[in-house]
């Protein structure tokens, strides 16, 4: 079989797919239409995302490249990377993770937990106002990474609506693999407009300190971050806290509406909260693929590795490994332990992991107690997705 990524097999039924790829080709393959070395076993990859000696995240040459010629704005656009430390190695990567890993602490993460929960309220008091079918995809997961951010960054009021839209623009440069070929307009206009604002708003704490883990960052003992990294940085988490877990929403809510006994379990039993949100990231995690590129010449399952060469580690094949998994296509609310790859591994490892967890966990519960009744409102289209993450698609429900 030829290797495809994007294809719909491997987004409809990864176990599957995943399982004859490794059968036919292995844990490590070439695959020429991804000119990419592909990592396909839990092992391999989880060694992949261990090994940042030999493989780098660094993408800002290929986003440079794409900027060549182009206008000025999108230059700052490009700029603004430079601070995204998921695309840097060490010592960018390790002076940047600091401030922010001394911020997001576990003890920072669940002491926004009222905040979590008076924002999810929220957005459930719309949907109950609402007449008839809601899409629970525009009125529930998009939304709410979206103003959990903003309680993260300090950011009130109706600036916070705005969040959205930029992010959107940004998205189509990042998660593209040919950041080359992407529309300038929309994606340069909103660097300006976001980058303005976060100057703005990061001179304002810097007078004022709050209480957001964005004012701890700014006045972080690590010090030492440029303002425009410290903008950056805020763009890295608006988008990093928004996409992904918008996407993790979706695709659970999409599979718990489709699946009334999963529905009715799950509202039932409130103690498998934890297990069964590592369960929906297992198999319904955002980020399919981290591309990684070579170092150095080296052996990786057997396969030789040149320097210079793209290696993409498969994070939904991995979670579908039944080396690690047993009857990896089955969703298991219990499963434990998971060890689960959808936050990545090692150097880069998800800053935001606990906060996305926390958001979906109480996100879920509180939606299944509020609506015991919701149900599908017609067909919930299908997963669609691409090499690197998924699609977006509504979830129409009736509530009542
Ligand atoms: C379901 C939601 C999320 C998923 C699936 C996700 C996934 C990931 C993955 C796979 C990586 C590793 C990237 C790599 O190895 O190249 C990563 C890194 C990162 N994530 Fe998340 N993430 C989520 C939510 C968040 C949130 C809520 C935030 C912040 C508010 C966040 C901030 C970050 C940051 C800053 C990094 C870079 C870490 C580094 O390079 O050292 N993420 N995320």
């Amino acid at each position: 079989m030829e290797l495809d990524l994007g294809c719909e097999a491997s987004i409809r039924d990864p176990a599957e797919y995943f399982a004859r790829a490794r059968a036919e080709g292995g844990d490590v393959q070439w695959s020429e239409r991804h000119r990419a070395w592909v990592v396909l076993s839990h092992g391999e990859v989880a060694a992949g995302f261990r090994d940042s000696e030999r493989l780098s995240s660094d993408r800002m040459g290929t986003f440079e490249r794409a900027a060549r010629g182009r206008s000025a704005a999108f230059h700052r656009a490009v700029e603004m990377l430079h601070a995204w430390l998921n695309f840097r190695d060490p010592p960018a990567h390790t002076r940047l993770r600091e401030p922010l890993a001394a911020a997001f602490t576990p003890r920072a993460v669940s002491g926004l937990e009222g905040r979590i929960r008076a924002i999810v309220s929220g957005r459930l008091d719309a949907l109950a106002a609402a007449d008839g079918a809601v899409d629970l995809s525009a009125g529930f997961a998009r939304p709410l990474p979206a103003l959990v951010i903003a309680a993260v960054l300090g950011v009130e009021g109706e600036e916070r609506e705005q969040f959205q839209g930029w992010s959107d623009d940004i998205a189509s440069l990042v998660f593209s693999l040919q950041p080359g070929a992407v529309d300038e307009g929309p994606v340069a206009h909103a660097a300006e407009e976001f980058m303005g604002f976060f100057a703005r708003h990061i001179e304002r704490v810097r007078r004022e300190p709050d209480d957001s883990l964005l004012s701890y960052v700014v006045h972080s003992p690590a010090g030492g971050l440029e303002p425009v990294e410290l903008v950056g940085l805020c763009t890295l988490l608006l988008f990093g806290g928004h996409e992904t877990t918008t996407t993790l929403l979706i695709n659970t809510l999409a599979l718990l509406l489709e699946r009334p006994g999963l529905r009715a379990w799950l509202r039932a039993h409130p103690e498998a909260d934890e297990t069964a949100v590592e369960e929906f990231m297992r198999i319904g995690g955002p980020a399919r693929v981290m591309p990684r590129k070579a170092r150095l010449d080296h052996e990786r399952g057997g396969q030789p590795v040149r320097a210079g060469e793209t290696v993409f580690l498969c994070i939904a094949a991995a979670n579908h490994d039944p080396a690690v998994f047993s009857r990896p296509g089955e969703v298991d609310l219990l499963r434990d332990p998971n060890p689960q790859l959808g936050f990545g591994w090692g150097l880069h490892y998800c800053l935001g992991a606990n906060l996305a967890r926390l958001e979906a966990r109480i996100a879920l519960r509180m939606l299944l107690e509020r609506f015991p009744a919701m149900r599908p409102a017609g067909e919930v289209p299908p997963v669609r997705g691409g090499v690197m993450g998924f699609g977006r698609r509504p979830v129409p429900a009736l509530l009542r």
